[in-house]
């Protein structure tokens, strides 16, 4: 238990660091926070119409969770390392340095999974460019490929990481409410597209 809440609190650290506000504010561009749908995760930084800046935002946001749970997964085991990214998750998510208001989870969520078993982080990138293809909306992609990673776990035998994967999809499903009440007014923008994002 000791060793959990060491990997919880070094994943929830890890996770917190903002990278798509400090990339865009190193820009020289501003507040992330007041452009688009003012979150601070890739899709968004893509707004800015920096595309260097958004797939750094997606890399280290991703990396950042990996690297927590490849790191506390080698020092102190499976759990541990399924922890650090869940607790990597919730730092980027609720960070303490943004007043708990960060991002949606997206990139953690892929980060962790190819970390705590890969098929799943296969399948979960795999149904975000198959449904990006076809639709290009962003927040649809992620919320159908959340909900792809728990049932590809529980079909490969993972229940461990089908309940931690249902736990964090159950979150990035509440974290993208105003993206689901758009997708639901046909109002969702698309990738590259001219129309903004709301709020
Ligand atoms: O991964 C975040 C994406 O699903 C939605 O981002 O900025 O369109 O709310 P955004």
């Amino acid at each position: 238990t000791f060793y959990l809440a060491i990997a919880a609190i070094g994943g929830y650290l890890f996770g917190s660091i903002p990278f798509g506000l400090v990339l865009v504010r190193l820009a020289g561009l501003g507040d992330i926070r007041a452009i688009g749908s003012g979150n601070i995760g890739a899709t968004n930084v893509l707004r800015t119409g920096r595309k260097d800046l958004a797939a750094a935002t997606l890399l280290l946001d991703a990396g950042k969770a990996g690297i927590a749970a490849a790191v506390f997964g080698l020092l102190l085991g499976t759990t541990a390392g399924l922890v650090a990214g869940a607790a990597a998750f919730v730092g980027h998510c609720f960070p303490v340095w943004l007043k708990f208001k960060g991002g949606k989870g997206v990139a953690t969520f892929v980060g962790t999974m190819l970390v705590v078993f890969w098929p799943v982080g296969l399948v979960v990138i795999g149904t975000w460019l198959l449904m990006a293809a076809i639709f290009r909306i962003s927040s649809l992609a992620a919320l159908t490929a959340a909900l792809a990673a728990p049932a590809a776990a529980w079909f490969l035998g993972r229940t461990d990481v089908a309940i931690m994967a249902g736990v964090l999809t159950v979150l990035i499903y509440v974290l993208h409410r105003a993206n689901i009440a758009r997708l639901l007014k046909g109002e969702e923008p698309r990738i590259g597209g001219k129309k903004d994002a709301a709020a």
